[in-house]
């Protein structure tokens, strides 16, 4: 049987990491966090001491890595490996190389009934077919407030100015990249999450009780 696809889109802490959990828990689905693998790509050139202006280099080290897992890891969480992953996110052969990844995963066999993935290009560039594509919008003071939160909650220092600039200028580079930049989709539903995260899932179990 045909598996169901999903894509969620959105800026950086605007929640869709969240719903993407939610959806795979509650209808049995597998959740793709295509940031988590441009993240362990970020940490293996890190880790490689790879100089990022240096695209043989980066090409050289991934060509030998090409199967990430789609486990998480709170270490790849740190504001450090999110700020290269938006740098490298910028390369193509990056980019090729991490939906690569995602469709291999996507076709490995599986008794679940289909694949949630979220990211900033999934809907308009990696899965355009999607059965339902979904962009979650929340404002950046309220994305920095939520992000400062977490932060604290794993222990690590944070100063909300300081994260609420670095929310700014990722957005930026997300949207403003010529590589696959941050779009609403074509087709795709725009849900505000700044407010009630219950509405939120009423409204995204409504969308998906209508695919066909
Ligand atoms: O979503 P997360 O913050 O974990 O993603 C890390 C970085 O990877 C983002 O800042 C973004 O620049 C990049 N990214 C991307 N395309 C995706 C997912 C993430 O460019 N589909």
């Amino acid at each position: 049987m045909k598996k169901i696809v999903i894509t969620i889109d959105g800026p950086a802490g605007s929640g869709k990491g969240r719903i993407a959990k939610y959806i795979a828990k509650k209808y049995n689905f597998i959740h793709i966090d295509s940031g988590l693998l441009y993240r362990k790509t970020a940490k293996l050139l890190i880790e490689n001491k790879i100089n990022l202006n240096k695209l043989d280099q980066i090409k050289q080290t991934l060509i030998k890595n090409n199967n990430f897992s789609l486990r998480n890891n709170n270490n790849l969480r740190n504001e450090h490996i999110g700020k290269i992953s938006s740098i490298i996110a910028k390369i193509n052969f990056v980019r090729i190389h991490v939906n690569k990844q995602q469709i291999f995963h996507t076709k490995q066999k599986t008794k679940k009934k289909g694949f949630v993935i979220d990211g900033r290009d999934i809907g308009s560039v990696v899965f355009k077919n999607a059965d339902l594509k979904l962009f979650i919008e929340v404002n950046p003071a309220v994305r920095a407030k939520r992000r400062h939160k977490q932060l604290i909650d794993l222990g690590e220092k944070s100063i909300y100015a300081e994260i609420l600039k670095e929310i700014k200028l990722r957005d930026k580079q997300d949207i403003i990249r010529k590589n696959s930049p941050l779009v609403v989709p074509k087709g795709a539903h725009i849900i505000d999450n700044s407010n009630s995260f219950r509405k939120t899932l009423i409204k995204i179990n409504q969308l998906i009780g209508q695919i066909k």
